[in-house]
């Protein structure tokens, strides 16, 4: 397997894997994905039957998934959606690019789009990530662990660098709770066996993942 597959991999075992079991049945259902990217977690979601719709803030995805199955949207956060309309919304490795009161906005947009009942489901990096060589990726912090903190973050095997933003986990519950959402459900998942590839995933987890909901 190539290194980019093994990166990938990474991320499906620790994160969005995971994303899918938090989320439970997503056939016919529809689920707003904040932050889509290059789609890889929306495509699998329109495989399963959901009827996605995807925002992100990068108008040139626009092009890419407007042919596709996928309802792309560019917008910033979650503003585009009618309220009570979305079944679920999922954001994986997106929150994490915003700062702290885009997120909080963010989590108000997603409260209204939600139907009652309906859950939100956000997969990011582990606040206690930095300095880890993980498969897919390496976090520096660029200062204390401090709301908003910038972050490095190096892909494995690619000089490719970008930012974004240090997040306790007591802030995502916070915004989540301000929002008028409650946490049902944490997850930290790591690499349980000996051997591997995953080393660094065995001592720490990479990720965290969140489920909150409407009720
Ligand atoms: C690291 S990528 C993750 C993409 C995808 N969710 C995935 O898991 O592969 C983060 C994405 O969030 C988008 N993003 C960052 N801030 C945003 C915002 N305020 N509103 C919408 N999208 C945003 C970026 O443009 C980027 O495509």
């Amino acid at each position: 397997m190539s290194l980019e597959k093994y990166r990938d991999a990474t991320d499906w075992t620790f994160g969005l894997n995971h994303v899918t079991t938090l989320l439970g049945h997503v056939g016919g259902r529809k689920i707003l994905d904040i932050g889509v990217g290059s789609a890889r977690y929306a495509q699998q979601l329109a495989n399963q039957g959901a009827a996605v719709v995807g925002t992100d803030r990068t108008q040139s995805y626009l092009e890419r998934w407007q042919q596709g199955p996928i309802h792309y949207v560019c917008a910033d956060g979650a503003s585009c959606l009618a309220q009570e309309s979305a079944d679920s919304v999922v954001a994986t490795f997106s929150l994490c690019e915003m700062p702290q009161d885009v997120m909080a906005q963010t989590a108000v947009d997603v409260a209204l789009s939600l139907k009652q009942g309906g859950s939100f489901v956000l997969c990011e990096p582990h606040p206690d990530s930095p300095g880890y060589e993980f498969y897919s990726n390496h976090r520096e912090l660029h200062g204390p662990k401090r709301e908003g903190t910038p972050v490095t973050v190096r892909l494995r095997g690619t000089a490719h660098t970008f930012h974004d933003y240090w997040h306790a986990e007591s802030t995502y519950r916070e915004v989540l709770r301000d929002a008028g959402l409650t946490v049902t459900a944490l997850r930290e998942p790591m690499w349980q066996s000996a051997g591997g590839i995953w080393q660094a995933e065995r001592e720490q987890p990479p990720y965290l993942l969140l489920r909150a909901e409407k009720r």
